[in-house]
C-alpha cells in the first residue's frame, strides 16, 4: 500500500488484523455498537404539551454481531426510564433489570440492559423531560397563530438521546416506524412518509423504511397545514407563512432535477419542507423527506433559498452517505456545501453561485481569526467535547473549498463522475474520513497521476488553516461593488450616485461586510438615511448591518436590534451580535436586559450558547 494517509490506514489495519470486534470510532456514544446494533425502532409516543413531555415506549430490534455478549448500552439524556422488557422465545414479554448511570454533561446517562440472552427486541417505557436538549416546546402565545402550541425536535448532533433511548451515533443505521398521539386539532409530521392528505385526527402513523442514522429521526407537532409546490414537493407550515413559503421555495423541484442530473436519482420519495417558528436554532436541518426550515429565509425575493439547495443536497451527502462520527462532519457539510453551490449554479446561474462562494469564504475567514488552531482542521479532534461547541464554518467552507480545489485540478469531466460514483458506492452507509481518502486515492489521485499529490490532500484534511492551494472565488459583480464603495469612502462619489437600485441581497451583504470597522458616525447616518438599513426586513442584511453598527458605535439600531434578538433564535444570526455586545461593559448591560426578554423564547441549544457568552 502506498503510504498516503498512513496514520488512518494503520488504525484500520490494526483493528481488522488484531481484534474480533469491528472498530468503534465515535467517542460521543456509550453504545457498544461493535457488539450489537439496533436495526429498527418502533416509537409509540403521546405528546403532552402541559407537561412538555413525550410519553410511551420504544421497541428496539437488535442485531447481535458477536456471540459472547448479552448486554446492550444505550444513550439517554434527562429521560425517565420506567420499565424495560424483552421479548422471549415464545413472543411473550419479560421484565428485566436496567441500570441508568450518572449524568455526564456532554454524553448524558448510559443505560445498561442485560437480558442474560441475546434478546431480539427490547421495549423501554420512558418519558422525556421538559429540559430535553433535542426538543423545543412552544406555548400558543409563542407561536404566530397564538392559538395552538408547537413542538419540534432537533437531533443533530447528539440530542436524539434526549427523547429516545437509543444508540445515538451516526455509525448505526436503522429503519423506524411510529405511532404518535396528540390532540385532534394538531398535526404531527416526521422524517418519514408524511401523506399530504392525512386525516387530522390526533392519531398518526409513520414509516421510514430506509435505514438512517438516529440523528435524522425527527418529529414536529403544531397547527400545521400543507401546500403543494409540485407533485413531489410541498410545504408544511402555520397558516401565516404557508403561501409565502410555497412561493419563496417554488424552485425546489428544479433543484431536485438539477441535483439528480449531476449525482443520480433522489432516493427518498417525497421532498417536503417544514417551516418552523423563528426560534429554530439552525437555518435548516436535513431530516429525510422533510427538511426543517427557519422562517428567516422567507425574504420575499428568493435571495436566501440556497438554504433549500443545502438541505436538499444532504439527501445525497449526509443522508445517503453519512459521516460515521462527528469528527467526520466535514464529509457531510463540506460535500453538501459543494453540492448546494452546484445546484445554485444550475438553477440561478454561475454569477450567483460564485457570489455565494465568495461570501462563504469571508465567513470562514472571520471564523478562522477566532478559532483555536486545531479547530481549523477538517478532520476534527473532538476529544469528548460537546460537538456543538466546536461548530464553525470550517467543515462547511473549508470542506467545500477542498472539493472545488479537486474539481479545478481534475476538471468537471473527471470530478463529477467521481462524486456520482462516490455517492453510489457508499449509499446507505456510514463512513469515515479514512474511507473517503482511500476511495479518493483509488478513483482520482492514483487513477490520474501527476494532478494532485498525496501531500496536498493531506494538508487539506489534516492541516490547520487554509492550505497554499486554496481556490479564491472571484466575483466580477463584487469587484464592481468594491470599486463603488471605495469611491464613496474617498468622497469621489455620492451615495445617491451608486447604482444600487438593482443590487441583489448578495451585493448588499458584500457591500456592508466590507465596509471599514471604524466608519465615522456621519457615514453610518448617511447610509441609513439613504438605504433604511436599520429597518431591513431581510434577516441577513439586518444581521450584517447591526454587526457593523455595533462595531461603529452606531446606537440608533438598538430598538430594532432588540426586536431582532427577541424575535429570532437562529444561532448563526444572533450569536455574533451577542458576542460583540458582550465585549463592552455598556453593551453587556444593555444586552443582558434584552436577553431577559429573549431567553424564554429561545431553544435550549441557543439558551446554552448565549448563557455561555454572557456569563464569561
Ligand atoms: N445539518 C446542518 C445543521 C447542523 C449541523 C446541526 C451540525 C447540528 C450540528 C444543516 O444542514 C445546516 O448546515 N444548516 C445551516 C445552513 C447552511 C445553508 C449552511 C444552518 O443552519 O445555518
Ligand atoms: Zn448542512
Amino acid at each position: 500500500m502506498n503510504n498516503l494517509f498512513g496514520r488512518l490506514f494503520a488504525t484500520i489495519m490494526l483493528f481488522t488484523a488484531g481484534s474480533a470486534y469491528a472498530e468503534v470510532n465515535d467517542d460521543l456514544t456509550y453504545a457498544n455498537y461493535n457488539q450489537v446494533k439496533i436495526s429498527h425502532v418502533y416509537l409509540d409516543l403521546s405528546v403532552n404539551f402541559e407537561e412538555k413531555a413525550l410519553t410511551g415506549f420504544a421497541d428496539l430490534s437488535l442485531n447481535w454481531l458477536v456471540n459472547d455478549s448479552t448486554v446492550i448500552y444505550l444513550d439517554t439524556r434527562d429521560l425517565k426510564i420506567f420499565k424495560v422488557m424483552v421479548k422471549n422465545a415464545d413472543n411473550g414479554w419479560t421484565k428485566v433489570n436496567f441500570n441508568l448511570a450518572a449524568r455526564d454533561d456532554v454524553m448524558g446517562s448510559k443505560l445498561t440492559v442485560d437480558a442474560g440472552f441475546q434478546a431480539e427486541t427490547v421495549r423501554i417505557y420512558y418519558q422525556s423531560t421538559p429540559v430535553a436538549s433535542g426538543l423545543q416546546w412552544l406555548t400558543p402565545e409563542q407561536t404566530a397563530g397564538k392559538k395552538y402550541p408547537f413542538m419540534f425536535s432537533q437531533n443533530q448532533a447528539i440530542h436524539a438521546r434526549s427523547w429516545i433511548p437509543i444508540q445515538d451515533t451516526p455509525a448505526v443505521r436503522l429503519t423506524y416506524n411510529a405511532r404518535i398521539q396528540t390532540s385532534k386539532d394538531l398535526l404531527a409530521v416526521m422524517s418519514a412518509n408524511n401523506e399530504p392528505t392525512t386525516a387530522r385526527d390526533g392519531d398518526y402513523f409513520f414509516e421510514m423504511p430506509q435505514a438512517i442514522p438516529p440523528y435524522l429521526i425527527a418529529i414536529s407537532v403544531g397547527d400545521l397545514h400543507f401546500k403543494a409546490m409540485s407533485e413531489q414537493t410541498g410545504v408544511y407550515a402555520e397558516s401565516y407563512i404557508l403561501d409565502a413559503a410555497a412561493e419563496e421555495f417554488s424552485d425546489t423541484q428544479a433543484m431536485i432535477t438539477a441535483s439528480e442530473a449531476l449525482y443520480g436519482a433522489y432516493r427518498w420519495g417525497r421532498y417536503d419542507l417544514l417551516m418552523l417558528p423563528p426560534s429554530f436554532p439552525f437555518g435548516g436541518m436535513e431530516n429525510p423527506r422533510l427538511s426543517f426550515i427557519t422562517p428567516t429565509v422567507v425574504a420575499g425575493d428568493k435571495s436566501l433559498v440556497s438554504l433549500i439547495a443545502h438541505e436538499l443536497a444532504h439527501s445525497w451527502s449526509g443522508n445517503l452517505v453519512t459521516n460515521e462520527s462527528w469528527r467526520d462532519l466535514w464529509l457531510n457539510e463540506g460535500f453538501t456545501s459543494y453540492v448546494e453551490n452546484r445546484i445554485m449554479e444550475v438553477v440561478f446561474g454561475r454569477d450567483r453561485a460564485v457570489m455565494e462562494q465568495a461570501l462563504g469564504v469571508s465567513s470562514l475567514q472571520t471564523d478562522l481569526a477566532d478559532l483555536p488552531a486545531n479547530d481549523s482542521i477538517l478532520y476534527l479532534d473532538l476529544q469528548g467535547r460537546d460537538p456543538d461547541a466546536a461548530f464553525s464554518n470550517v467543515p462547511y467552507v473549508k470542506g467545500q473549498l477542498f472539493l472545488i480545489f479537486l474539481e479545478e485540478r481534475f476538471g468537471r469531466e473527471r470530478f463529477d463522475p467521481f462524486v456520482l460514483s462516490y455517492f453510489n458506492s457508499f449509499s446507505f452507509q456510514s463512513i469515515g474520513t479514512a474511507d473517503f481518502l482511500a476511495y479518493l486515492d483509488k478513483n482520482l489521485i492514483s487513477k490520474y497521476p501527476g494532478v494532485v499529490t498525496p501531500e496536498e490532500v493531506k494538508e487539506w484534511v489534516f492541516g490547520q488553516g487554509l492550505p497554499k492551494t486554496v481556490p479564491s472565488p472571484q466575483s466580477d459583480t463584487f469587484t464592481k461593488v468594491a470599486e463603488l464603495s471605495s469611491h464613496w469612502l474617498a468622497a469621489t462619489k455620492q451615495l445617491s450616485d451608486l447604482p444600487t437600485a438593482n443590487w441583489t441581497v448578495h451585493e448588499w451583504l458584500y457591500f456592508i461586510n466590507e465596509l471599514p470597522r471604524d466608519l465615522a458616525n456621519d457615514k453610518m447616518v448617511e447610509l441609513d438615511k439613504q438605504f433604511n438599513l436599520t429597518v431591513s426586513t431581510n434577516s441577513e442584511i439586518a444581521h450584517a448591518w447591526y454587526l457593523l453598527a455595533l462595531n461603529n458605535g452606531y446606537d440608533v439600531v438598538k430598538p430594532q436590534l432588540e426586536q431582532y434578538l427577541i424575535n429570532i433564535g437562529r444561532r448563526k444570526l444572533i450569536v455574533p451580535l451577542y458576542k460583540k455586545l458582550a465585549e463592552s461593559d455598556a453593551g453587556l448591560t444593555w444586552v443582558e436586559a434584552v436577553y431577559v426578554k429573549a431567553r424564554p423564547g429561545y431553544h435550549p441549544l441557543a439558551q446554552g450558547t448565549i448563557d455561555g457568552i454572557l456569563t464569561k
